[in-house]
């Protein structure tokens, strides 16, 4: 297969019109599936099968697709189509883009979220290989409403929409994924002498194949599954989706040598990063932003989000990390545990039921269960420090900001409001102090008188 590493390549994203099967204020092309919109997963898709350029062709007043656009591939250029009249007419929509010379160009759906950059990059090599159009086709279960890949014994004839398709041409089950690539030189030409003479009356891309073929040139196929061309129209196709791509990363985890006991109830992120000899135990969820390191064990329950876990650590059962919590080597992480926006130092405990907030802990501190960093007043975020080797009793509020030193200990139920030196003890609650014989003088005076009920 000719490599296409060294040929510049367009890639033009089409994101105008949609239907209204979603029923969502939002945009279709901007639901997230795995943490990420689904414009997002096309665009990086594009940019990992070496596009060097982007252009997407947004509807008219789609500013919320363009920003998510330019966040997602800066330097990408939009393009609005203005009148929805095909699939041909949305691509020349960017064709100032493609009057810029490019060797290949690859058209893709904002819509169809779930290619893998391999399966671009297959096109293209068709494309350097010699074909000037190669596309994308797969063998549907059900193929109604899909164009079908016309063949003339090995090679691609014409692809026929459906609703233009006799009956006999309806029997075929390879139909079009709808993207394909094509030859960076002959495409405006090709694109330009597309019509509209068909039962819809658009302009269809898949026409070029036609027209392609009439002029000599050689058309191609690659095939992918139908897992990785399925559309989103609709909230139950989103979640198909979903569930077709947490399956992808739950077995590339599971390959590059994680482990999952119940693999079906552990929800990833695109961008989960799990290193080898993790053990992650049934339900737990990974948003956006988490690089877990080797050997640490997410316990049941547990719900991770923008953090990173070091080596050996412990999560959970029922743990929550937030963004910006670091979790260091074999710390400890217990049940009913939140930790947002803070260091936690090599071999930390945190047991039991607590809040971390902005703060640094030195390694080897010891937090007590119910301890509370008081990092909010309402309008500011103040941080907490505590040093190495402290030790925080049970049921203590740290008022930030507040720092306990190095191998000081804070008495249970203490509400710390000034800094600690190291190596003290603080106790900052009531005195306990004891009357003897109290209660039994108390029972006594009341003996005999009427009980109200409790
Ligand atoms: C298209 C293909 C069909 C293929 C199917 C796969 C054409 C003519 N047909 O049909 O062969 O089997 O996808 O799902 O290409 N769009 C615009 N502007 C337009 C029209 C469409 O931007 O004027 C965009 C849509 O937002 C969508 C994509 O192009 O992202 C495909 O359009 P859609 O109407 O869904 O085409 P299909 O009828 O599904
Ligand atoms: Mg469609």
């Amino acid at each position: 297969m000719p490599t296409s590493a060294s040929r510049t390549c367009l890639a033009i994203v089409l994101a105008a019109g949609e239907g209204t099967r979603m029923k969502s204020a939002l945009p279709k092309v901007l639901h997230q599936i795995a943490g990420r919109s689904m414009l997002g997963h096309v665009l990086a898709g594009v940019a990992a099968a070496g596009a060097h350029r982007i252009a997407i062709v947004v509807g008219p007043g789609r500013e919320d697709v363009a920003a998510e656009a330019r966040r997602m591939a800066p330097g990408a250029e939009v393009y609005v189509q203005t009148e929805r009249l095909g699939t041909a007419h949305a691509v020349l929509a960017a064709r100032a883009a493609l009057q810029a010379p490019c060797d290949d160009l690859l058209v893709v759906f904002a819509d169809t979220p779930l290619v893998e950059p391999a399966t671009f990059a297959a096109l293209r090599a068709q494309v350097a290989g010699g074909a000037s159009v190669a596309v994308l086709g797969f063998e549907a279960k059900d193929p109604a409403g899909y164009g079908r890949l016309l063949m003339d014994g090995a090679t691609l004839a014409a692809i026929r929409e459906h609703k233009d398709a006799s009956e006999a041409e309806r029997q075929t089950t390879l139909c079009n994924a709808g993207l394909m690539a094509l030859d960076g030189k002959q495409a405006l030409q090709i694109l330009d002498a597309i019509d509209n003479s068909n039962v819809q009356k658009e302009f269809y891309l898949t026409d070029a194949v036609a027209v392609a073929r009439g002029q000599g040139a050689r058309t191609a196929v690659v095939t992918a599954p139908e897992t990785q061309v399925m559309g989103v129209n609709d909230r139950l196709q989103l979640a198909q989706a979903e569930a077709q791509l947490q399956k992808r990363l739950r077995e590339n985890a599971m390959r590059e040598g994680v482990t999952m006991i119940a693999p079906e109830t552990v929800w990833l992120s695109h961008d989960t990063q799990i290193a080898r000899d993790v053990v992650i135990e049934p339900n737990v969820f990974f948003g956006p932003g988490v690089k877990v390191a080797e050997g640490a064990a997410i316990h049941a329950n547990s719900h991770l989000t923008g953090c990173e876990v070091g080596p050996g650590a412990s999560i959970g059962p029922f743990a929550r990390l937030r963004p910006g919590a670091q979790i260091g080597v074999k710390a400890k992480i217990g049940n009913f545990v939140e930790i947002k926006a803070s260091q936690i130092g090599a071999g930390v405990a945190i047991s039991h039921l607590t809040y971390i907030g902005d703060t640094t802990i030195g390694a080897n501190a010891n937090i007590g269960a119910g301890t509370i960093t008081c990092n909010y007043d309402g309008f500011d975020k103040a941080r907490c420090e505590i040093g190495e080797g402290a030790f925080i009793g049970s049921n203590s509020a740290l008022v930030a900001p507040v720092k306990i030193g190095a191998g000081a200990y804070v008495g249970s139920g203490s509400v710390i409001t000034r800094d600690v030196t190291a190596d003290a003890l603080a106790v900052a609650r009531g005195r306990q102090f004891e009357k003897p014989g109290w209660a039994a003088e108390f029972r006594r005076a009341r003996e005999g008188k009427p009980k109200q009920r409790p």
